[in-house]
């Protein structure tokens, strides 16, 4: 992608600070050389509606947003600025990164010296985006302070940080299941061989559920309260013992609060679709992954990555349909922000699979 030489001169400066980004539609995840992952908060911004000023004099945003979320007044905004994982707020996102990257600066501030005023920044950005939306997330990044800014496909990032053998000849499935997308990868060589990238994870997931809750028990529920009902009581396959949950919404009927029982058979049912897009997404790539590097993936497996990956029974229901035995990584919500860490660790190994703003140019 672009020489060594180039790259070395940019990138095997001691005294400039190495920062790796996860900016996911969900959550982001900041890095820094030499230290490890210092900031995981959701991707979301409290702001005024009308003068889209950030509340707490910009600082309501992340986990300060999030605290918001459920509750806030009519003339607040909670926005998430990535949709799909892309950029869908420019300014926004900016504000995002410029806040996260201080952030990370400030805890790391206490253990080195050396910093630099503008970082260089490894970003993971989807598979699936085009050049401009990749130009926007190394724009918005530049605007927010970062020096030189790398991108690396997210998926390559998650099958570093899950440890797997990306370099040798042999070919790995990653599946990185996200807030916005879907990425699935076979790896070898440190290119990847096939890929797939649909917007479809755990956000439609949420969707289903808000849409299966009103169509059945006529009930109007907000993103927080499916989540809850997702992780706590959702499935992809039978589960030994069914769970109910309660929940509170308001009716479609009266227009007033009420409550309802719903059951984890229900909400197995509602993710259904969702669960059937994944396979098929998982499944399509391995019709495109060259005999060889199929063989190697029946043989060693498949990974998932993700918080999305992390839905009960997922892993069972994904061996039984593609004969493939499946895993979930360890700490899959970490799994791409620990890759750019390790890329960071050792750039003069990685450097193939990084990408500059003069890549997209040319
Ligand atoms: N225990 C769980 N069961 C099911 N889903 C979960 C669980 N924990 C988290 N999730 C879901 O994982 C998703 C967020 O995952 P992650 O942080 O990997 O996304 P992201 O990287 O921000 O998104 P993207 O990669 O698409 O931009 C959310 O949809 C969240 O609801
Ligand atoms: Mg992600």
């Amino acid at each position: 992608m672009f020489g060594l030489g180039k790259l070395l001169s940019r990138l095997l400066s001691v005294f400039t600070e190495d920062i790796g980004i996860d900016l996911g539609t969900a959550n982001t995840l900041v890095s820094i050389r030499g230290v490890g992952v210092v900031v995981f908060e959701p991707s979301i911004v409290a702001m005024h509606k009308e003068t889209r000023e950030i509340l707490l004099d910009g600082d309501a945003i992340g986990n300060k947003a999030k605290e918001m979320e459920d509750r806030a007044p009519a003339n607040i905004s909670i926005i998430r600025p990535m949709k799909d994982g892309v950029i869908a707020d420019f300014d926004i996102t900016q504000a995002m990164l410029r806040y996260f990257i201080h952030k990370a600066q400030q805890k790391a501030r206490a253990r080195s010296r050396w910093l630099s005023f503008r970082p260089r920044v490894l970003i993971a950005v989807p598979t699936g985006i085009t050049m401009v939306e990749r130009r926007a997330v190394i724009d918005a990044a530049e605007r927010a302070g970062a020096g030189d800014v790398f991108l690396i496909d997210e998926p390559m990032a998650a099958a570093i940080g899950a440890g797997l053998p990306t370099g040798r000849p042999l070919g790995s499935m990653i599946v990185d299941i996200g807030g916005g997308t879907t990425e699935v990868a076979v790896i070898s060589l440190g290119d990847m061989a096939a890929r797939t990238s649909i917007r479809v994870a755990g956000d439609e997931m949420d969707t289903a559920i808000i849409t299966h809750v009103k169509r059945v028990h006529d009930l109007r529920i907000g993103y927080p309260t499916a989540e809850k009902l997702k992780k706590e009581i959702g499935s992809a396959e039978g589960l030994k013992e069914e769970k109910k949950m309660e929940i509170a919404g308001i009716s479609v009927k009266t227009s007033l609060p009420e409550r309802a029982m719903v059951s984890s058979e229900e909400i197995r049912e509602a993710l259904r679709p969702t669960v059937d897009e994944i396979i098929k997404a998982i499944k399509r790539t391995l019709e495109i992954t060259r005999p060889e590097l199929a063989a190697d993936v029946l043989n060693n497996g498949i990974m998932l990555a993700g918080g999305g990956s992390l839905l009960r029974g997922l892993t069972s229901v994904i061996t039984r349909e593609t004969g493939i035995p499946c895993r979930l990584a360890e700490d899959p919500m970490t799994c791409v922000a620990r890759g750019t860490f390790k890329v960071l660790e050792k750039l003069e190994l990685y450097e193939q699979v990084l990408f500059t703003s003069e890549d997209l140019n040319g």
